[in-house]
């Protein structure tokens, strides 16, 4: 998984991808991190890589504890049973990315919405509709905010690339979506699936609830247990040969990083939950130029959100079956549609 990810001869460019289906275009020609090959990937990436630095994210905490906290005072004033995905992981994920792009909070429903469609499995033509309604809203955002740029990640965009011309109104666009579906979807399903999978493992919700210093491991092996992100698409540019295979130019490839965080030579015991295991070397996050360029934050708010909720809520046990729970096969950012508990 790590030799293609990282190899040269792997291409990401939508135009060089095999078609799964007639109604498989070029996916509204966005040029965006996730579209482009080094060297203009790189160009790209280098202009955004300090906005999530471990510096820059360590800073977010205070603000992402304020959210988290805020949203768990509210849930605790209730009764019961409430949907923790529509109460706590989506709006902590929603709030903490519309803050750091400079997203007003308030059209929430209208990008969550057009998000979930853009990811829908299957759903060519909507998918590019709801995508390229996301794109007509921050094309509109990002031009309203050029006069007054704010302190920012689209404001700085704006004052230090587009004012210098080292970035196109078009660029700066197109990589906001990418955010800001990319940054709420995944950390929502992630908390959503993480606090699900404590609750069967009563010993490992103890253990952490004593001893807070091995959240950070165990957020790392909930993301291998998991890989929310899977099915990665690429092609093959020149003949490759790896583990006895000939990888032929012009092949498509669709990389399953679950299957490769599930591998028994790379893990000792794959399909068990385990947060002692070493899970570091991971793949959930990709791997090679395109690996998440939002990880440690991802990281962080899995932390404090998954922290908190086993901190406060020591009652907390789910409100049904697992098996009522309706989980997202439909998506291709895996997670669940609801998690209704109860304490
Ligand atoms: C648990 C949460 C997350 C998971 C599991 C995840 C997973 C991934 C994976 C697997 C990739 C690589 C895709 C590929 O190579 O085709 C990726 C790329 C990316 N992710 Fe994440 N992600 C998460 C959260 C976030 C957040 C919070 C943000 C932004 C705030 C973000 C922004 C991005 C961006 C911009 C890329 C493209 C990077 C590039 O092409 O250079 N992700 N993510």
């Amino acid at each position: 998984m790590r030799a293609l990810l990282a190899d040269p001869r792997v291409t990401i460019e939508p135009a060089k991808l095999p078609k799964l289906s007639a109604s498989d275009g070029d996916g509204g020609g966005f040029r965006s991190l996730l579209t482009m090959d080094p060297p203009d990937h790189s160009v790209l990436r280098r202009m955004l890589i300090s906005e999530f630095s471990v510096r820059r994210v360590r800073e977010m905490r205070p603000g992402i504890e304020h959210t988290v906290h805020g949203l768990l005072d509210g849930i605790l004033k209730q009764r019961g049973p409430v949907d923790l995905v529509a109460e706590l992981a989506l709006p902590m994920s929603t709030l903490v990315i519309c803050q750091l792009l400079g997203v007003p909070y308030e059209d929430h429903e209208f990008f969550q919405e057009r998000s979930e469609q853009a990811t829908r499995v299957g759903g060519n033509e909507e998918s590019l509709a709801a995508l390229l309604e996301l794109r007509d809203y921050l094309d509109r955002l990002v031009t309203t905010k050029t006069g007054t740029p704010g302190d920012d990640l689209l404001g700085r965009l704006i004052a230090d690339r587009l004012h210098t011309g080292e970035m196109r109104h078009s660029e700066i666009v197109d990589n906001a979506v990418l955010l800001l579906a990319a940054g709420h979807e995944t950390s929502a399903g992630m908390v959503a699936l993480s606090i699900l999978t404590l609750l069967q493992h009563p010993d490992t919700l103890a253990e952490l609830r004593a001893d807070g210093t091995l959240l950070p491991q165990a957020v790392d092996e909930l993301l291998r247990f998991h890989s929310i992100a899977d099915g990665l698409r690429r092609a093959v540019t020149e003949d490759i040969e790896l583990g006895g295979l000939t990888l032929r130019a012009g092949d498509g490839l669709i990389l399953s990083l679950a299957s490769a965080n599930r591998d028994e030579s790379a893990f000792a015991s794959p399909d068990d939950f385990d947060p002692h295991s070493s899970a570091r070397q991971h793949v959930a996050f990709g791997y090679g130029p395109h690996q998440c360029l939002g990880q440690n934050l991802a990281r962080l708010e899995l932390e404090v959100t998954v922290g908190a909720v086993v901190d406060r809520i020591p009652t907390l046990r789910l409100a049904g079956g697992v098996d009522a729970l309706r989980v997202k096969h439909d998506s291709t950012i895996f997670g669940l549609h609801e998690l209704p508990v109860e304490w």
